[in-house]
């Protein structure tokens, strides 16, 4: 039987499928399930800064990024110790009731109000904590080179919070993608998880609302976090994993082979129930076994881009073969 073992983030991981951070990851019993079936890992339910901070502003004392003053600052306080109180217990029993590493995540979008928890996060017992990142390109007041700059500050102020391995979550708005990947990667980040998907809005015709589109992903979504996998692996000084469409053990195969060194599934889970996470891990075996690799360890970047005999094959956006053919 091949060996799936593989590391990510400097955790040993028994196989590269870690469950990604989705309504399974907020309970221990789900946690559980999900760890009998052959997950390796799990990102717990991220924390949102913004989901705080809405709350608050639902009792009408704040606005999502305005500053508390003195009545507001309870009311604010009290709601995120709450959350955190229950998040930090989530961590707890977790770790106390599994043995696969539980990574803490935070949804955010500023590095202000939330990067002391994660030194609480830290002394609760995770392994690891990602910082699911997505600041909308859609403020005309701010260059791309603002945005960019936030990310830099947030890690490096959750950085001196916690020597916990962090790992950044992020979209694929960036113009100077490559470049910026390879900067991330050089403020001392684990890694990088490409990428993160939306909830992106639609329009019910009949009721004239605007609705949520597509909760779950497609398997076709995964073409764009493969293209991106393999030009950035190598090139970055951390780990890579891939998430956004991976629905089976062949889909999770390739992103290995761009060189993703774990997957992060959850619509799958979704769609098929828990039972899938140990039809992908079979999958996965049976393609290796088949192919004569004994190991993950041989199968992880072969076909990045820089180790193709023909690296503009991931480049190319435009349809250079069917162009020629039609
Ligand atoms: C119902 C649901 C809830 C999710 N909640 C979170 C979350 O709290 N934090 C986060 O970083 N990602 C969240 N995600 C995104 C997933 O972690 C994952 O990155 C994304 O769905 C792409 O993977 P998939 O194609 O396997 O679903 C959620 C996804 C779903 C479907």
């Amino acid at each position: 039987m091949a060996d799936l073992t593989t590391t990510y983030m400097g955790l040993h991981l028994k196989n590269p499928i870690i469950i990604a951070s989705c309504g399974f990851t907020d309970s221990v019993a789900e946690i559980q399930k999900l760890e009998e079936q052959g997950a390796a890992a799990v990102v717990l339910k991220s924390l949102f800064e913004e989901q705080i901070l809405m709350d608050v502003d639902e009792q009408r004392v704040n606005n999502i990024y305005g500053t508390y003053a003195d009545v507001e600052s309870y009311v604010s306080f009290y709601t995120k110790k709450r959350r955190l109180d229950d998040y930090l217990k989530l961590i707890r029993e977790s770790k106390a009731q599994t043995s696969i590493p539980i990574i803490a995540s935070i949804n955010c979008v500023s590095d202000a109000q939330w990067v002391e928890f994660a030194g609480k996060i830290q002394e609760a017992g995770a392994d690891a904590l990602e910082l699911n990142m997505f600041i909308m390109p859609s403020d005309e007041t701010f260059t791309g080179g603002q945005i960019e700059q936030i990310y830099f500050d947030v890690v490096k102020r959750v950085k001196a919070q916690t020597s916990l391995p962090v790992a950044l979550k992020i979209s694929y708005f960036f113009s100077g993608m490559a470049n910026f990947a390879i900067r991330l990667s050089d403020t001392g980040i684990s890694a990088l998880v490409l990428f993160n998907r939306f909830f992106n809005p639609d329009i019910d015709l009949e009721t004239g609302q605007i609705v949520s589109s597509h909760l779950y992903s497609s398997p076709e979504e995964n073409s764009m976090v493969l293209r991106w996998t393999g030009i950035l692996s190598g090139k970055v000084h951390c780990d890579l994993a891939a998430t956004t469409g991976i629905h089976n053990g062949q889909s999770a195969i390739k992103n290995l082979l761009m060189g993703a060194r774990a997957v992060q599934i959850s619509s799958v889970i979704y769609k098929k129930g828990i039972p899938v996470v140990g039809q992908i891990l079979r999958e996965m075996e049976e393609w290796m076994d088949r192919k004569g690799y004994a190991s993950l360890r041989e199968v992880i970047g072969l076909m990045s881009q820089q180790n193709l005999s023909r690296p503009m094959m991931v480049e190319r956006a435009q349809f250079m073969k069917y162009f020629a053919d039609v």
